[in-house]
């Protein structure tokens, strides 16, 4: 559908637009297929209001991910990493040591979705965000633009798909087989998975200053070589002085699973999603890989491979 450049216009006000959008319904919600990607349906208005009134800033660095692929980690790090001058790591008043990572990092979709954008503008300079949207659902303003960074975490699908059950399994009825098929559709939430990752895949190889690719596997082998990496990929890279006091490596010890996990701020306490709420506890589970093997049957497993692997043919890409 079409889409005007009233670049004023609320959220409310696209109810035409999403209506016109092919639906599914999956897990008992309803999505709309909206520029290749299956959205929740309460989603598409604040994504048509954010192609339209999102304003990049030099220094911008926004986070990307599917759900469930070690987001909460990963603003953990960026934030810690970026904040690090007024905010030593190894502090004993560290913003990470009372709130929980999803409130240090604000999540861009929820924001335009409820028409809380203006929180976005209010943020100082170089502003750090998080977006579960694909890459295409994204403004050319964001995706062409060499001043905006954009880092993208990833995991296994299969552990992405057994950790989204855990998840969701508390704020909605369904069961595994049916979160499972309609993943292998494609139609879950922000699916399909395969576009998700391809998307930024694609845009890592063509355009590496500007979209850092991870892999959350790779994170858990070598997680201050991953910080440095960050750090240098956002224009911040550790000095002499940083390295010597050993920041790299308290970053890491701050943003642990074992130390978030046992943060009164993080056991206590809900995070507001608009569309869902959440507990602070409910984002910190096992934060291992692999544990798909405890929560699949064989074949379910090397059915969602063979999709995968079949999807994911000629990029370059494999789990
Ligand atoms: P599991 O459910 O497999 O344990 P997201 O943050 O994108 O919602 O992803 C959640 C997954 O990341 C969960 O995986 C969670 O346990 C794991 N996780 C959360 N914080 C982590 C951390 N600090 N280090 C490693 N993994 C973490």
């Amino acid at each position: 559908a079409a889409v005007d450049d009233d670049r004023s216009s609320p959220p409310e006000e696209h109810g035409d637009i999403v209506s016109d959008l092919p639906s599914s319904t999956a897990l008992g919600m309803v999505l709309r297929q909206y520029r290749g990607s299956w959205v929740i349906q309460e989603r598409v208005t604040g994504f048509i209001s954010l192609q339209r009134r999102f304003t990049p800033r030099p220094g911008d660095v926004l986070l990307a991910s599917p759900a469930k692929c070690g987001t909460t980690w990963l603003k953990a790090l960026a934030f810690a990493t970026m904040a690090r001058g007024a905010h030593p790591p190894a502090g004993a008043q560290h913003p990470l040591l009372r709130m929980n990572p999803h409130e240090c990092v604000p999540f861009m979709d929820e924001l335009f979705t409820a028409g809380q954008d203006a929180r976005l503008e209010a943020l100082p300079s170089p502003r750090l965000m998080h977006t579960h949207m694909h890459r295409s659902l994204l403004p050319a303003s964001v995706t062409h633009n060499p001043d905006c960074k954009i880092v993208f975490i990833c995991r296994d699908p299969k552990d992405m798909l057994v950790s989204l059950w855990h998840f969701l399994k508390g704020v909605r009825p369904f069961t595994f087989a049916d979160l499972f098929n309609s993943a292998c559709e494609g139609k879950s939430p922000n699916g399909p998975i395969w576009d998700h990752l391809l998307g930024y895949w694609s845009a890592s190889k063509t355009s590496p200053d500007n979209v850092l690719f991870l892999r959350y596997e790779e994170m858990l082998i070598d997680p201050v070589g991953h910080v440095r990496k960050l750090a240098r990929f956002i224009g911040q890279p550790f000095s002499h002085t940083d390295e010597a006091a050993g920041i790299p490596a308290d970053i890491v010890k701050l943003c642990s699973f074992d130390k978030l996990k046992g943060l009164s701020a993080n056991k206590a306490g809900s995070y507001d999603g608009k569309i869902f709420n959440f507990s602070h506890e409910s984002f910190f589970r096992k934060g291992v890989a692999g544990d798909w093997v405890n929560n699949m049957t064989p074949e379910m497993a090397q059915r969602f491979d063979t999709i995968i692997e079949d999807k994911l043919r000629g990029s370059g890409l494999t789990f």
